[in-house]
């Protein structure tokens, strides 16, 4: 896509990646892009680059405005692999700039790059850069998403440049929300910024509730939000306001079951929790963890107020899959959810167990006792299956009723 103008003299000029399905491990398979926008002022600033592989399609979109030589100045907001691995080509051509950035983002760079010959004016928070008509002012946003995080606003536009906080793992030839309706819909939107926060962004609620706090108490006006990710916000207010109900642990009264089966004995059970679910007027979700990316399990049970983990017992451990969904789980520490276990097993059991210890570990509300069964559920079983799931159901709405 060409470059775009995004506010007056700010301009888009990223690039669509439509084939990455796996960002580091996390499986998109909606593709993404990495945003990068350049100010065509008095003096010509660039905010962050793109992934090494599209460093020639920003390069394109920059030369459709101007020769890269006239850079004055480039801000590096954020410095993992996505945004900067393109700055070596791009200092390559405009030497002389003057490269902006946090001091642990110094510290970083140096490892990727030799910046020995390169200009580098480390920023804090409320330090300000003129670019002739516009004031750029940098807000430090540790671990939002690496401890050299910062946002940049531009105060004469309203904008806040928000590398990895607001995006979504998207690509779309929309470049706003307010035009994302023709492939897509909102609610593929909406489910993209869940997507996102789940999956990066779980662990740093309580930080991202302070940092919104603090942008608040800078009594700045925002009426765009373009992070390095997806779709730019020309309404902020609704993505900031689900960032907040996300952060605050809202989710909706609904319970994924996610699982594993080796000879359909767990699977079997499903059927019935789901009626007891149902039978305690809540609504459930099945996920089979070999049919499912990690990612999407995570953010369905990020969705939801309670999750239900079922694990045959293999060599008295949980099965792999189980095992390795909530290792991932374990290490975004989820918050404000309510889990229980259930499984088969032949002869000795564990998986349950094991589950349970997880959940422990990550400090998560369990309903206990989980449920097992020998070999296969019999009729009584699948009895105590679907009471096992009523319980569940009545506690979940319990549970729910406190936030
Ligand atoms: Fe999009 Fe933390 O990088």
């Amino acid at each position: 896509m060409n470059a775009m103008e995004i506010k007056k003299d700010i301009h888009w000029v990223g690039a669509i990646d439509w084939a990455v399905r796996d960002f580091h491990g996390y499986e998109t398979p909606r593709g993404t892009t990495y945003n990068n926008y350049l100010i065509m002022d008095k003096e010509i600033t660039l905010l962050d680059t793109v992934k090494h592989d599209f460093a020639e399609v920003t390069l394109r979109n920059i030369r459709s405005l101007t020769d890269p030589s006239k850079i004055k100045n480039v801000v590096i907001n954020h410095i993992e692999n996505d945004h900067s691995t393109s700055l070596g080509k791009i200092m390559e051509l405009c030497p002389k700039a003057t490269i902006y950035l946090t001091e642990k983002g110094k510290k970083g760079l140096d490892k990727f790059f030799n910046t020995s010959a390169w200009d580098i004016k480390i920023v804090k928070t409320g330090d300000t850069l003129s670019t002739g008509s516009k004031t750029l002012m940098f807000i430090e946003t540790p671990m939002l998403h690496w401890p050299d995080s910062m946002m940049t606003y531009i105060k004469e536009d309203r904008l806040l440049i928000s590398q990895d906080a607001f995006g979504q793992h998207i690509a779309s030839t929309s470049r706003f929300d307010s035009g994302f309706a023709t492939c897509e819909s909102m609610t593929t939107l909406d489910d993209a910024v869940v997507d996102y926060y789940a999956n990066i962004l779980m662990p740093f609620g309580q930080l991202i509730k302070t940092k919104i706090a603090e942008i608040q108490k800078l009594g700045i006006e925002i009426d765009m939000i373009a992070p390095d990710h997806g779709i730019i916000w020309s309404d902020p207010a609704k993505v900031i306001q689900m960032y907040l109900d996300m952060a605050n642990g809202k989710a909706k009264l609904c319970v994924p079951i996610i699982y594993d089966t080796m000879w359909h004995s767990t699977e079997d059970m499903i059927p019935h929790i789901v009626q007891g679910l149902a039978d305690a007027g809540v609504d459930s979700k099945v996920i089979k963890l070999r049919a499912t990316p990690y990612s999407i399990a995570i953010k369905e049970l990020w969705k939801s107020r309670g999750a239900i983990i079922g694990s045959p017992t293999l060599n008295n451990l949980m099965y792999p899959t189980v095992a390795q969904f909530l290792h991932i789980l374990k290490g975004l520490r989820p918050k404000d959810r309510i889990m229980a276990a259930f499984g088969s097993y032949g002869w000795g059991g564990g998986a349950v167990k094991g589950a349970y210890e997880e959940f422990a570990k990550m400090k998560l509300e369990a309903f206990e006792p989980g449920l097992e069964v020998m070999y296969k559920p019999s009729a009584q079983e699948e009895e105590k299956s679907r009471e096992f799931g009523r319980q569940f159901g009545e506690k979940v709405k319990e549970y729910h009723s406190r936030y």
